[in-house]
């Protein structure tokens, strides 16, 4: 069914949008194999649960994709990168985050200026979520010694 009105950027946000979830699925996922064969099996545990978070993300996107009529169509599935220990890969995980985060803020700000509220309120929820990961990391790299920056208001910065 089709939505009777939205801006075409709104569909530009939501396949940037699968794309990153997608990667951040793979790289998840990835890293869950990866820490498991180190013996990390509680590090492992906590990714296996973030990839099912990120597949719930993506799909929440295709469900939207499909109520605009639209098929979804991720386009730049990123390659997981390799590390050689737990702290690399969470860096890895934290640069990812942030970039979802910034664009899940640009998202929802330009459909807030345009006066979508539905799709406003739709990336930000997702936003809220992301920066709740961003800041999950931190805290986790922060346990291993690893302090990241501070945040700044509402933003989050590594
Ligand atoms: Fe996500
Ligand atoms: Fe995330």
């Amino acid at each position: 069914m089709r939505s009777p009105r939205f801006h075409p950027r709104v569909l530009g946000y939501l396949g940037r949008a699968l794309s990153l979830e997608y990667s951040a699925v793979q790289q998840y996922m990835t890293q869950a194999s990866l820490t498991e064969a180190w013996g990390l099996t509680e590090a492992a545990a906590r990714l296996r649960q973030e990839t099912v978070e990120e597949l719930r993300h993506a799909e929440r996107i295709v469900q939207r994709m499909l109520q605009l009529g639209v098929a979804p169509n991720a386009s730049q599935l990123r390659p997981a990168g390799v590390a050689r220990n737990l702290v690399d890969l969470l860096l890895q995980d934290a640069e990812l985050e942030t970039e979802i985060v910034a664009l899940y803020e640009e998202a929802a700000r330009f459909c807030e200026r345009l006066g979508d509220e539905e799709h406003a309120t739709f990336f930000d929820e997702l936003w809220q979520e992301e920066v709740a990961h961003a800041q999950a990391l931190r805290d986790w790299l922060a346990t291993l010694g690893v302090p990241l920056a501070h945040d700044e208001g509402e933003r989050v910065y590594f």
